[in-house]
């Protein structure tokens, strides 16, 4: 193994420079020259890159977003952006490739490593959706953005006697409403995992709005309804005025929490690590305190990661 390149593909997330910056210095220490490659797979097809230096990476830890800059690249989905890919990493003279992505961005790696070339994958994504990892990076930077945002709702909120119904991102995996509700201490947390019955919810909100209580937040999945149709629906029923808000991709941005510019660090340095063992295939992820490897394959067919029963069950009972 001489050469290797680090691609972010996908939804950007914080964390993601703290993570190539390990990769690089980390490549570098080990003696490989390192290719960041720009705009996800979309750079890898139109041939978009650059060799790295320890200063490429100098002062873009603390930096939200991706300085490599991500896509989400349709053409890596067809047989011909694939054999593209494959050829330009071939002419590059790379060895080994590192993904830095979501489930979509692991799958683009998975089929990278079919054709002959050793993938590494690094989950990223805010939505905590992906399995064999009990936290991808981004996750704790978007709970911390939401917590601070949901800490000023309740401010406003209480000061008029307002529900507010909070849309957090999750297409189909409610994680981060889940265990945003649980650290802001919201009152419900409405997700694709689980239906809701919004007539006990308006009438257990009702309750509480006769108990003297001055606020109530509903955080909501984007999986699980638009914030705004389920505030239309409960409005004039729960005794609280109702205003709404969407987090939207606030969430994905601002400089990285502790613990993902450390996960970051661990993830990249794990990653080169592996490929200069040999392996190829296999995604880095977290098990406890501990870095793990899966193979791609599995990670990429085991569906959406499911959310610990006991966080369910905490937040319900912490919500009363
Ligand atoms: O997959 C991560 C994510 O942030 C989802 O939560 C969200 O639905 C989606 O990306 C938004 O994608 P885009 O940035 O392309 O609008």
């Amino acid at each position: 193994m001489k050469r290797i390149a680090v691609l972010t593909s996908g939804g950007d997330c914080s964390g993601m420079n703290a993570t190539v910056r390990a990769v690089v210095r980390a490549g570098l220490a080990s003696g490989l020259d390192v290719i960041g490659i720009q705009k996800g797979y979309q750079g890898l097809i139109d041939r978009l890159y650059e060799s790295m230096t320890t200063r490429s990476v100098s002062n873009v830890l603390q930096r939200g977003g991706t300085f490599l800059q991500s896509a989400r690249c349709k053409e890596m989905r067809t047989d011909a952006g694939l054999h593209l890919a494959c050829e330009n990493l071939k002419g590059m003279g790379v060895d080994g490739l590192i993904v830095i992505g979501g489930d979509g961005s692991l799958r683009g790696g998975y089929a990278i490593h079919q054709q002959g070339i050793p993938v590494i994958g690094i989950p990223a994504s805010i939505d905590n959706d992906i399995a064999y990892t009990d936290f991808s990076l981004g996750v704790d930077t978007a709970l911390n953005n939401i917590v601070r945002a949901v800490d000023n709702l309740k401010d406003t909120a209480s000061s008029h006697d307002r529900a507010f119904v909070v849309e957090t991102m999750g297409r189909n995996c409610g994680y981060l409403a889940v265990a945003s509700a649980v650290a802001a201490g919201a009152e419900y947390s409405l997700i694709p995992e689980q239906p809701y019955d919004l007539d006990i919810i308006c009438e257990d909100l009702r309750r509480r709005y006769r108990e003297g209580r001055s606020n109530s937040i509903i955080m909501v999945a984007e999986g699980a309804g638009k914030a705004e149709d389920i505030a239309n629906q409960i409005k004039d029923r729960i005794g609280f005025e109702t205003r709404v808000t969407v987090l939207g991709h606030y969430q994905r941005g601002g400089s990285p929490s502790v613990f993902d510019r450390l996960i970051g660090a661990r993830f990249g340095q794990a990653a080169v690590e592996a490929l200069l063992n040999g392996k190829g295939g296999e995604m880095v992820g977290l098990d406890g305190t501990e870095i793990t490897l899966t193979s791609l394959e599995k990670v990429t067919t085991a569906g959406i990661r499911p959310i610990n029963p006991m966080l369910l069950d905490l937040a319900s009972e912490l919500s009363v």
